[in-house]
């Protein structure tokens, strides 16, 4: 068990900013009983987090643990996220089917709390049938779940462009950089409940027509207003989604009994995140996020599975950070590093194709992100990204505009923008790790990297990922992997 060895002997050494000593010993040796036993007392729940702004490898994630479990779910968010799993010379990009999808025998399920637009899974659904992949009985979508509809993503694109002609009063561009999924518009109909349109609507074609008689004039004047084409016609409409609610009609169920029965029966749930906690509507960098709880904390409201079932929270990490979109950014490299690591990591959106902004690992941001997810342990990913940087650098703490140093994150936008990264240095290592198979085998300056990551966090890592296939993985035996 040399992972075992490497986590106890960082401990003692253990220094820097985070809770005091006492208390991360002991939240170190709980977070390592629950890794050691994902089993214990029967069958356990695992919640798969981004915590930082999307992108972290959580497809990958959700993939090898999906063996390990009986039930996959998504929980929040919508066709914005893009997971994608390489097996063999076969690579998927999946936006709103759980990744466990691959695996036959497993229940995949798209909960309450997803935004589902229908036209992009029956593409998603047919294009995994096509390859031979089977989706059928094996996917359930609540019939509470909400509906994007054709308007959100055109009110999306509108709205975007709308703030991208306005500016704060510091002269930035209101512009979230959205992905255009309609997500934003989608959600904020949900909590108008009187413009909302749920799954469950879509197989009910006379409640259907009567509510989209109500909400197309409103949405007409809105998109018009907004300088786009505003001719919406209801009866059209409700007849095309009617016609997307027949051929879903039969992954169509409370999905809530499901997960519940499913416990009830012993199964065990592997609940995949989607977007990241730094996106999150209530914890992360707002403005300038998605508009759903993304980090664990959506997992009940958006399940109906009570927080005490989520027994075990893996969050997952790069080894450096990416952002897609607007918004601060305090350790982006916009120069030759970020490069470097945009072209080895091939940092380009799954599902818009855009660039990711890159920079060094934000320590401060991921403390506040394992906090508010409650990271048992980390899945550190991408560490072969960094190989040949003669040194990294590690940001430990903020510098405030008044000089004062803290080693809180600041999730107010605004402020954040304010901040200067404080960093620590460490020598980088020239050789490639793609082909490692054992933690203790890495270079001596990655186990150094990894080591701090942890201390900083006062969180084990216990898989270190790197390279895209499922076998460049290295992983505690306990995950089974
Ligand atoms: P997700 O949204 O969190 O599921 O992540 P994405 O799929 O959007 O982006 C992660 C990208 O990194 C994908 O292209 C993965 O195939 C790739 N990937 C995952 N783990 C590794 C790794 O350890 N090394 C490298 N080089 N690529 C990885
Ligand atoms: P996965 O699951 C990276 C970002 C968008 C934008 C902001 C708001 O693949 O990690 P939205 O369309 O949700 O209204 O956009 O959030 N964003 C993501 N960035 N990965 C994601 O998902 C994202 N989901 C949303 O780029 O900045
Ligand atoms: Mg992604």
């Amino acid at each position: 068990m040399p992972v075992a060895l490497a986590f106890l002997g960082f401990w003692p050494a253990a220094i820097g900013p985070g809770p005091s000593k006492r208390r991360r010993h002991r939240t170190f040796l709980s977070n390592w009983l629950n890794m050691m036993n994902p089993h214990k007392n029967g069958p356990r729940n695992t919640a798969v987090v981004g915590l930082q702004w999307g992108d972290e490898g959580k497809g990958k994630v959700v993939d090898l643990l999906t063996s390990g479990h009986d039930v996959i779910v998504r929980y929040n968010g919508g066709a914005n996220a893009g997971h994608t799993i390489v097996a063999g010379d076969q690579r998927y990009a999946l936006h709103l089917i759980p990744s466990g999808i691959l695996y036959s025998g497993k229940t995949c399920v798209i909960a309450n709390g997803v935004v589902v637009d229908p036209i992009q899974l029956i593409e998603e659904i047919d294009s995994l049938r096509d390859r031979g992949i089977e989706v059928g009985d094996n996917l359930r979508i609540s019939d509470r779940a909400h509906v994007v509809m054709p308007y959100h993503k055109a009110l999306d694109e509108a709205m975007e462009v709308a703030r991208s002609g306005a500016t704060s009063a510091q002269g930035a561009t209101l512009a979230i950089g959205t992905t255009k999924r309609g997500i934003g518009p989608t959600y904020a109909d949900k909590v108008t409940r009187s413009t909302a349109v749920r799954i469950g609507d879509l197989t009910e074609p006379d409640r259907l027509r009567r509510r989209l008689e109500h909400i197309c004039p409103m949405k007409s004047a809105m998109l018009a207003s907004l300088g786009a084409d505003g001719t919406l016609d209801a009866g059209k409409l409700s007849e095309q989604l009617a016609a997307l609610g027949k051929r879903l009609s039969s992954h169509i169920t409370d999905t809530t009994y499901l997960l519940h029965d499913a416990m009830a029966a012993g199964r065990s749930i592997l609940f995949e995140g989607a977007n990241a906690c730094l996106l999150d509507v209530d914890h992360g960098t707002y403005p300038f996020v998605t508009s759903s709880n993304c980090s664990t904390l959506g997992i009940p409201a958006g399940t109906g599975v009570p927080p005490a079932n989520v027994h075990n929270v893996v969050g997952i990490m790069k080894a450096y950070n990416t952002r897609v979109g607007a918004g601060p950014f305090p350790t982006e490299q916009d120069n030759e590093v970020g490069e470097l690591i945009r072209q080895k990591g091939n940092e380009y959106g799954t599902t818009t194709g855009r660039p990711r902004r890159c920079g060094w690992l934000d320590l401060v941001a991921l403390r506040y992100s394992a906090m508010i997810c409650g990271a048992d342990s980390l899945a550190c990913m991408l560490l072969d990204v960094l190989s040949g940087l003669e040194e990294l650098k590690l940001c430990t703490q903020y510098r405030l505009p008044d000089g004062t140093i803290t080693d809180l994150f600041l999730p107010d936008a605004a402020r954040l923008g304010l901040v200067e990264p404080v960093y620590e240095t460490l020598p980088g290592w020239s050789e490639e790790t793609a082909d490692v198979k054992d933690r203790e085998k890495l270079p001596a300056n990655a186990q150094a990297y990894i080591g701090r990551i942890e201390e900083i966090i006062g969180v084990p890592i216990g898989i270190i990922s790197v390279g895209p296939e499922r076998s460049q993985t290295l992983a505690a035996d306990c995950w089974g992997i």
